[in-house]
């Protein structure tokens, strides 16, 4: 018999993972908060972007397999997918978390499974099965809860949804084995077994590995700059040795994982994780090195010539190709330059708009500006040919990426 489901929150992890679980004719009924997305998804429309998702969309519900409602209802599975972000002081906010499981109990009976997908320190999956009890002490040893972390890419989703590999981690071996079932009808990666708490660890450290990498090609980019070493060049250099793998450089780090998710350990273990806060600070103080250095550059241009220049900077998104503005270190160089009363011409062409800012079309910007600022290694500036009268600031190494 195939499982009934419920997945709470229809964003860029939920929806995708409904409609491919809906691909498989099997019942979904997904739940957010927000009634425009319920709407949107019930008209057979996304509201995310991300590539071949609508016309999927669309085909499930037309189907019928897949429905959208602002309120949960009963089912075998339930799976969470809300947001956690961090709130003052990086502290992460288990807020959704929590009222997606609170929504979630009334309609919990004998055999059901709960999974957690939201990112999530270690122990919240054994916090919120607490809380299930709490409320419900008839479940007691009557239902079965997990967490399986997700790993995908945006752009990228629904094929990596199928296909990556999936750490699962029950609260106990039965859990375990009944996620795996359920994950088997529509992943074709392989599945891991381990508990809940390794599970939780094991997203956090993806991306903690990550930003401690990335913190150490920026650590190099400051001391290329100082020597006259292309920092670039020396990476790819390095990266031929068979063991070594050296992140690129950048103006910082983005996005809502890799900036987030440290975070997740090192405010919960704050002694032992002093390798992750270093390398926290050290993308974030790049950010602020960028900044300084276009200013440096936009005050020696005023002494020599007289006026202020035209600042064009590239790219505003936390990395290539992509539309996605969250926690982007470009973004914030903009924002901050435009503030401090610097004349700034930013490009993104990825992105329609941006509020408070005039975006300008690349030709436009490359033939008014004076200083040009490559800040994201986006593909449709690696043929751009900057007139040779004008002063560039190659933060991404557009040229040397693309070689
Ligand atoms: N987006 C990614 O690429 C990615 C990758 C790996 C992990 N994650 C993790 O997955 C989780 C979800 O991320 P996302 O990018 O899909 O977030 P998102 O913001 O795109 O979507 C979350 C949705 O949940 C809804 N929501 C909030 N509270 C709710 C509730 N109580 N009940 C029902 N719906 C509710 C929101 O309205 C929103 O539509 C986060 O923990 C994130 O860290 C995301």
């Amino acid at each position: 018999m195939k499982p009934k489901v419920v997945i709470m929150g229809l964003g860029y992890i939920g929806l995708p993972t409904a409609a491919l679980i809906a691909s498989r004719n099997i019942e979904v009924y997904g739940v957010d908060i927000n009634e425009k997305v319920v709407n949107t998804i019930n008209e057979g429309h996304i509201h995310i972007i991300e590539p071949d998702l609508e016309g999927l969309v669309n085909h499930v519900v037309k189907k019928g397999y897949l429905k959208a409602s602002t309120q949960p209802r009963s089912a075998d599975v339930f799976l969470i997918a809300v947001p956690t972000p961090f709130k003052d002081g990086y502290k992460p906010n288990l807020f959704y978390v929590e009222s997606a499981i609170k929504m979630i109990i009334p309609y919990l009976k004998k055999e059901n499974l709960v999974i957690i997908e939201s990112t999530s320190p270690i122990g919240t999956t054994e916090k919120m099965f607490n809380l299930i009890l709490q409320e419900r002490p008839d479940l007691e040893e009557k239902i079965y809860m997990a967490y399986c972390p997700e790993r995908v890419l945006p752009g990228k989703i629904l094929y990596e949804l199928e296909h990556n590999d999936r750490v699962i981690g029950g609260i106990n071996p039965e859990s375990t084995k009944k996620a795996k079932e359920f994950y088997a009808l529509f992943v074709k990666g392989e599945l891991f077994e381990t508990d809940a708490k390794t599970a939780e660890m094991c997203k956090l450290v993806e991306n903690a590995y990550r930003d401690v990498n990335i913190a150490f090609a920026n650590e190099l980019s400051l001391i290329c700059d100082k020597t006259g070493i292309n920092v670039w060049e020396l990476i790819k250099l390095a990266n031929r040795h068979p063991r070594v793998n050296i992140l690129q450089p950048g103006v910082g780090v983005g996005g809502h994982c890799i900036a987030v998710d440290p975070w997740f350990l090192i405010t919960n273990f704050p002694d032992e994780t002093k390798l992750m806060k270093t390398a926290r600070k050290v993308n974030l103080y790049k950010t602020e090195w960028v900044i300084n250095k276009i200013k440096e550059k936009a005050r020696n241009f005023e002494k020599e010539q007289g006026e202020k220049p035209k600042i064009v900077c590239l790219g505003l998104t936390y990395k290539p190709d992509i539309d996605d503005l969250r926690e982007s270190p470009a973004l914030y160089i903009v924002k901050t330059l435009f503030k401090e009363g610097f004349d700034i011409l930013p490009v993104e062409p990825n992105v329609d708009s941006i509020k408070g800012l005039d975006l300008y079309d690349v030709n436009t910007a490359l033939q008014e500006g004076d200083i040009i600022v490559f800040l994201v290694a986006h593909k449709v500036f690696k043929n751009i040919k900057v007139p040779n009268n004008k002063l560039v600031l190659d933060f991404c190494g557009i040229k040397e990426i693309y070689r």
